[in-house]
């Protein structure tokens, strides 16, 4: 019978010596594996005497988790040498130059957001900010959203599974909550916009279940609906950079503004592009109205006092008339040849003193 010392011992050598993952394998193989040496020396139990059994197999039980055990650790030294020489080898050197075919370009979603922002900036208007994911109350019932009204399930909401305590946060559908959440922490007067993202369970053609606004609240005393025309139809010559967009008002509802409005430009999508100035089709790019005197009351501000207008500009379509895009859903196919038509240098950062676009 093999002396298990020796066979310990020399095993145990083939494991120390193993260079790399490979030959460590072929040493777990010959040794453990199914015809292995130690494996071997297990078969050979069945023809002892059963004392003999008894202290043999223990002990050649114990080889073979001494065996197991001591393999399991060269691996995980091998493995860790190996990382260790790929860490340094595959080094990156970002002060290289990019090669110029792969530059990359700013999104027509992020330049016509960046035009908005500049825009309503130089009219004197703040940015504000408001998280994505919103509470009930926020993104509904401090603006005027009936509690269990059909309303909030206009909206085609994302919930998240609720809490504990019985609350439910949700992605919120307009960037509606921004206009509370300002008015609760700032006084009148007030004259902000609120660029961000927005989420709706819809995917169209015109709808995308992410998709942009950039919210207008103004409240001071005296304001009226000839503010809120004037500021609108002032914003959207300077964006399309002419006088000759035809825009048409239409009535409308929202619970948090009354009146309401939503604003149509006219524009012709009879080829594979969209074009401003002409045609016979209308795209929505806007709701506002008069902010609700709940929705300041909510907010801890005087009706009587105050008065206010709020709008709800869709960016992504915007874009879409601005740029001539068809079809809101390129906007997210990641395709590099509609990012290197439509996309935009990253060294032109729209600003009122050296042009919008
Ligand atoms: N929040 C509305 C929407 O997303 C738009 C809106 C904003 C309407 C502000 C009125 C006032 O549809």
């Amino acid at each position: 019978m093999t002396d298990l010392n020796t066979l310990e011992s020399d095993v145990l050598a083939q494991v120390a010596g193993a260079t790399d993952l490979q030959a460590l394998d072929a040493v777990r193989v010959a040794a453990v594996g199914k015809t292995g040496s130690i494996s071997g020396l297990l078969k050979t139990l069945g023809a002892m005497s059963p004392e003999e059994r008894k202290t043999q197999g223990a002990a050649i039980n114990a080889l073979r988790d001494k065996v197991t055990e001591a393999i399991a650790q060269k691996k995980a030294a091998l493995e860790a040498a190996e990382l260790d020489a790929r860490l340094a080898s595959e080094t990156l050197d970002l002060s290289l130059p990019a090669p110029h075919r792969r530059k990359g370009s700013v999104h027509p979603t992020m330049q016509t957001m960046d035009e908005m922002v500049a825009i309503f900036a130089e009219m004197g208007f703040a940015v504000a900010e408001g998280p994505d994911i919103e509470d009930d109350f926020h993104n509904f019932t401090a603006l005027n959203f009936p509690e269990k009204h059909p309303a909030r399930e206009m909206h085609d909401t994302f919930f998240f599974n609720t809490k504990e305590s019985g609350e439910r946060m949700l992605l919120r559908t307009h960037t509606s909550p921004v206009q509370v959440r300002t008015m609760v922490s700032q006084k009148p007067p007030i004259r902000i916009i609120a660029p961000g993202r927005t989420y709706r369970v819809d995917n169209d053609a015109t709808h995308t279940p992410v998709f942009h606004q950039v919210e207008g609240l103004v409240i001071d005393k005296g304001i009226h609906m000839g503010h809120l025309k004037w500021t609108l139809e002032t914003f959207l010559a300077r964006f399309f950079e002419t006088d000759a967009v035809t825009t048409q008002f239409r009535p409308h509802h929202f619970p948090f503004t009354e009146p309401s409005a939503e604003m149509d430009v006219q524009c012709d999508r009879s080829g594979g592009e969209i074009k401003i100035g002409q045609g016979t089709s209308w795209l929505e790019i806007l709701g506002c109205g008069m902010v609700h005197p709940n929705v300041l009351r909510a907010c801890g501000i005087d009706p009587d006092e105050y008065q206010g207008f709020a709008f709800g500009l869709g960016v992504d379509r915007l874009g879409m008339l601005k740029y001539g895009m068809p079809d809101l859903r390129d906007m997210w196919s990641s395709d590099v040849r509609w990012l290197a038509h439509y996309g935009f240098s990253a060294f032109a950062a729209p600003n009122p003193a050296s042009g919008l676009s």
